[in-house]
């Protein structure tokens, strides 16, 4: 009997009854490893004896958590939306002003409290289209553009479009390995098959024609393959795609007649000298008509990340390009059913595609402010690969871009053993070994997936710089120490 009365073979909903593919789903990023922090977080409250005296979390691409303050131009136009009468006070620049006269004017009764139109306001969706464009110079049409919740929601949604048939002939979606886990675990979620390509670790995380060969070759054999999914800047691995790495995609996927997803929210972090980002689009059109006509792309960004960080407002976009027409329907169909994404998100979103300009009264302090948060994380990145790759069996390729430095360790057999005991992966044995002693928390690299027996952690470059210096500083003392103790 329970609380409520109700035996617990009455209820409709069990493990045994409940969707089986919700069972399957993992997310590391918020796993078992956070939810112990957050248990030792409290037990340090209560005054419990460690050998730290604070957690520091490391594990999430969460910038403001972390410390990273707000750009203050793209808070003062989302505060005059949010309070329309603070229009009359001085104290808000002119150009932030007119920017919140123009979103508020397309929100529906003036107010950013209303529903907008499911695919997002449409003159939000022009501001997207035009950053596009300058981005790439190539032209973008506002009705290819679908503003989102973040760009999760976007990427779950044409994951949910691509997904049909059974058995053999049930889709498949080639993801790198290396994943941010959403992607694994959308996948489980809608029962389609993951179709794993593996990076390579030794050449920069870049990505291999070759093993994408091998991989659609197999998966061929018991599976559907129709789409592939890369994430450039790369996260976990911090790897920035070469152009020709892009073409090479592009061309793979127009041979094997295959849907391109491109993830593209770290579009502004790029640390390393010679890296340069370069959108799958803009790639697609330059490669000429034999591609750009044929090739059907979907790319994401977000609000979350680059030099925003702005992760709760939930802001993001898609763009598509190659759609069919009666899939973009059912895609808009689809986006109806959820009413549409957080004008919240919407306004803030609108904000980073039309940031201010030279000339404009908010420019040099915007200018300022993004400048700093950008070489704050180089300067981290550098940092981070620098200090771990002085530690033996610790190996790290350059933090090229993205947020995540996620080096791969040498861990004794001892160690490998003792974790097997546990029903652990080695490298959560690690982390979890790492959060007690230490009161670091990172996430293990099998929450990523890696190749079989290499073991790594992510940890994110987010916290000031003092504290990351304090986070690398006791990982390496950590390293040594635990590399001891099962030698
Ligand atoms: C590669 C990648 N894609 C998508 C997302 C989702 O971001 P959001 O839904 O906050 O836009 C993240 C978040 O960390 C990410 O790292």
């Amino acid at each position: 009997m329970t609380e409520n009365g109700i035996m617990h073979s009455e209820r409709a909903l069990t493990l045994d009854t409940m969707n089986p593919n919700v069972k399957r789903v993992e997310y590391a990023v918020r796993g078992p490893i956070v939810q112990r922090a957050a248990q030792i977080e409290k037990e340090l409250k209560e005054g419990v004896k460690k050998p730290f005296t604070e957690v520091i979390r490391a594990n999430i691409g969460d910038c403001h958590a972390m410390g990273q303050r707000p750009i203050t131009f793209l808070r003062q136009v989302v505060a005059l939306c949010t309070l329309p009468e603070l229009l009359e006070d001085n104290k808000f620049p002119e150009d932030a002003k007119s920017r919140a006269r123009r979103i508020l004017e397309a929100c529906g009764g003036g107010s950013i409290g209303s529903y907008s139109m499911s695919q997002g306001i449409e003159v939000i969706r022009q501001d997207v289209a035009r950053y596009i464009e300058r981005r790439d110079g190539i032209p973008s049409n506002p009705d290819n553009i679908f503003l989102s919740s973040g760009a999760s929601d976007a990427i779950t949604t044409m994951l949910k479009l691509l997904v049909s048939g059974e058995g053999a002939t049930r889709t498949g979606v080639m993801i790198s390995i290396p994943q941010y886990p959403l992607y694994s675990a959308t996948l489980a979620d809608l029962g389609a098959v993951q179709i794993n390509y593996y990076l390579d670790e030794g050449n920069c995380w870049s990505l291999d024609i070759a093993e994408l060969r091998r991989s659609v070759t197999e998966a061929r054999k018991h599976c559907v393959p129709r789409a592939i999914c890369v994430i450039n800047p790369g996260n976990p691995t911090g790897q920035v795609q070469s152009r020709q790495c892009i073409e090479d995609v592009i061309r793979f996927a127009a041979e094997e007649n295959l849907f391109l997803m491109a993830d593209e929210v770290y579009q502004d972090n790029i640390y390393a000298e010679g890296c340069k980002f370069n959108s799958f689009k803009k790639v697609l059109f330059e490669m000429g008509p034999k591609y750009s006509e044929k090739v059907e792309l979907a790319s994401f960004m977000s609000t979350s990340k680059c030099y925003m960080g702005e992760c709760g407002f939930r802001g993001g976009y898609m763009e598509v390009i190659n759609l069919d027409p009666e899939v973009k329907a059912q895609l808009i169909k689809m986006v109806s059913v959820r009413l549409c994404p957080p004008v919240t998100g919407q306004a803030l979103l609108d904000i980073v595609m039309n940031p201010p300009q030279d000339g404009e009264p908010s420019y040099p302090n915007y200018k300022k402010e993004r400048a700093a948060v950008l070489a704050a994380l180089a300067d981290k990145a550098k940092m981070a690969e620098e200090i771990f790759n002085k530690v033996p069996g610790i190996h790290c390729n350059p933090v090229q871009g993205a947020m995540y430095a996620f080096p791969r360790i040498e861990l004794p057999q001892k160690a490998i053993e003792a974790a097997k005991e546990k029903g652990q992966a080695a490298d959560m044995f690690y982390c979890m070994a790492l959060l007690e002693e230490k009161g670091i928390c990172l996430v293990p690299g099998s929450g990523f997936g890696q190749r079989e027996g290499t073991f790594h952690f992510r940890m994110t470059i987010l916290p000031p710089t003092e504290k990351l210096k304090i986070v690398v500083e006791k990982v390496k003392e950590f390293h040594l120490d635990f590399t001891k103790r099962y030698s």
